[in-house]
């Protein structure tokens, strides 16, 4: 199977877990798009009805073509299920997000929801975190000094680039990823991040999620 047919394959179940009348937390990224397209197909043969929160331009974007009401995070009284990607879980399912730049939006989203749900295909699962780069999105204003203090903290930060220019967030920030190869102590880090001025949010989600589905060539396993 390829990667893109794992990832179908857990948008697919994960989309038979929203039922009529939810407010449904919609991630971002390659995987959460094929849950977004299953839940426009059931949108539109089942009369599914449900309310769209999404995390990020592209997704609001991608909903409103396939039908899905959409709304705003404030504009609703709860959320009741979110389904997400993730870029890296452990075996303790504490997760990184942010390799589509949208974890500042996910984060919120997430914590404001009932219940989270990660797919992911079986790449993405690791016994440690830290492979994967942990995105920052941080303020442009001063963040040559905050990149200076992170590379003297000796966390290897890198300003995410695409096409020679700086990615910017929705919500028009700079990311860094940190290239840390791995995390012993993920609590700690995020404490720190937490407290260093001008990262408005880092991609550690820690105890955000309830359900992952993983995607394996022989079929998805649910756990939680
Ligand atoms: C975006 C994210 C995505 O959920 C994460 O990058 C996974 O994306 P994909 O399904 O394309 O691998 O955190 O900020």
């Amino acid at each position: 199977m390829t990667q893109d047919e794992l990832k179908k394959m857990v948008g697919d179940l994960a989309a038979t877990y929203v039922k009529d009348g939810m407010v449904v937390g919609l991630g971002t990224g390659s995987t959460v798009k094929f849950m977004v397209d299953a839940l426009g197909r059931r949108v539109a043969k089942e009369g599914l009805k449900i309310v769209g929160v999404p995390t990020s331009d592209r997704t609001a974007a991608q909903g409103r073509k396939l039908g899905i009401p959409i709304k705003a995070v404030d504009e609703v009284d709860q959320i009741d299920l979110t389904i997400d990607g993730a870029d890296q879980i452990d075996a303790d399912f504490q997760g990184i997000k942010g390799g589509g730049a949208a974890h500042l939006f996910e984060k919120i989203v997430a914590i404001n929801s009932k219940r989270n749900m990660w797919i992911v295909d079986e790449s993405k699962m690791a016994p440690k975190l830290g492979s994967f780069p942990l995105p920052l999105e941080v303020i442009p204003y001063g963040s040559q000094q905050l990149f200076k203090r992170l590379a003297a903290k000796g966390l290897h930060p890198v300003f995410r680039e695409q096409a020679g220019q700086r990615v910017l967030t929705d919500s028009k920030n700079y990311v860094i990823d940190l290239h840390l190869g791995q995390i012993d102590d993920a609590f700690r880090l995020a404490q720190y991040l937490n407290q260093q001025v001008g990262i408005v949010e880092h991609g550690l989600f820690l105890n955000v999620v309830n359900t992952v589905i993983v995607g394996y060539a022989d079929g998805p396993k649910v756990l939680q």
